[in-house]
């Protein structure tokens, strides 16, 4: 049977985020999480919708990618299928000829777990290894204690506070109530949760999100940040280990978390949260 690439509908998401969270397991290499649609989900549904390929073998599914941005596929396949020789033929045909639709013209990143054998196919078309990030994790099997500072999950009321808290932590964030909305309708939103903290004045000083993938399997933080009025004062460091107590009640094995590695401030407060730093990975480039 041939490997087929499609893009699906809105109503088809829900298949590609029960695939993702049946693929994240212990151990594996570091790999697009459920979370990230969710996180996606932010510019709406058809937007996520579109921005996702699908790729299959008679009917079943082998590998999701998202098209993270004008510039980055994001991608992992069923654990068995890392190896797949067909599938990973039909990946690379498919981003390496923009005609397709699979990947926009011009400069794309590829990112893949590096177990597969898409990764060792790529660089023969020309593909060179890109910027570096660092995925780190922290084991959940201990039970998290608290961070000294009061920490509140944000709900629909709390969503501006979540936005502004957002905004003014990442240097043009355009995150909006409206944009939270959409995220929290999302399919994986049915198992996260978003954390904001305030100091000893009551001021919102520091927000996450965590995507729970389902007991027993590594939970994801994304995004985490403190507002750029009220860093250096362990905010970061708090608000990250609630980050993994949140994923601890919701039945994570373990919380992850990835940066690109010239982000020494996170790598740094996720390490004195208690998350241990993986191997560095490198998505595959193609120049414009
Ligand atoms: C990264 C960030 C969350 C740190 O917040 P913070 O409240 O200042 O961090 P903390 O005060 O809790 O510091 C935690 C640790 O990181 C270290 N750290 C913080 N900023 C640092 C910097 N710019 N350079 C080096 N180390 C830094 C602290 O020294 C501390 O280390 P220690 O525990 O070993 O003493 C904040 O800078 C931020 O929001 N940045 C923009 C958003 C972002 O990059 N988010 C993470 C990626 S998703």
């Amino acid at each position: 049977m041939a490997i087929t690439v499609e893009k699906p509908e809105a109503d088809g998401l829900g298949e590609a985020v029960d695939a993702l969270r049946d693929w994240q397991r212990e151990g594996s290499a570091w790999q697009l999480h459920p979370g990230d649609l969710g996180w996606f989900w932010q510019f709406g549904a058809e937007a996520t919708a579109a921005a996702v390929r699908i790729w299959r073998r008679d009917g079943r599914i082998l590998a999701v990618g998202l098209l993270d941005g004008a510039d980055l596929l994001r991608m992992t396949t069923a654990p068995d299928a890392r190896r797949d020789e067909e599938l990973a033929r039909q990946v690379v045909e498919d981003v390496i000829a923009p005609e397709r639709g699979v990947l926009p013209l011009g400069r794309v990143s590829v990112e893949t777990p590096k177990d597969t054998l898409i990764r060792d196919l790529l660089p023969g078309h020309g593909w060179h290894i890109d910027e570096p990030w660092t995925p780190l994790s922290r084991a959940l099997s201990e039970p998290v204690k608290a961070p000294d500072l009061r920490i509140e999950v944000a709900g629909p009321e709390q969503a501006a506070v979540r936005a502004a808290v957002q905004r003014a932590a990442f240097d043009g964030s355009k995150f909006s109530e409206e944009r939270w909305h959409a995220m929290a309708s999302s399919v994986p939103y049915a198992d996260a949760r978003c954390l904001v903290a305030y100091d000893d004045s009551d001021n919102a000083v520091a927000m996450v999100t965590v995507w729970s993938a389902g007991p027993g399997k590594p939970g994801l933080l994304e995004p985490m940040g403190v507002h750029r009025d009220h860093r250096g004062h362990g905010h970061g460091r708090a608000i990250t280990v609630a980050a993994a107590a949140a994923l601890q009640e919701l039945g994570s094995s373990s919380a992850l978390v990835y940066t690109p590695s010239s982000n020494v401030a996170a790598v740094t407060t996720y390490e004195s949260g208690g998350f241990q730093a993986l191997p560095e990975v490198r998505d595959l480039a193609r120049d414009a």
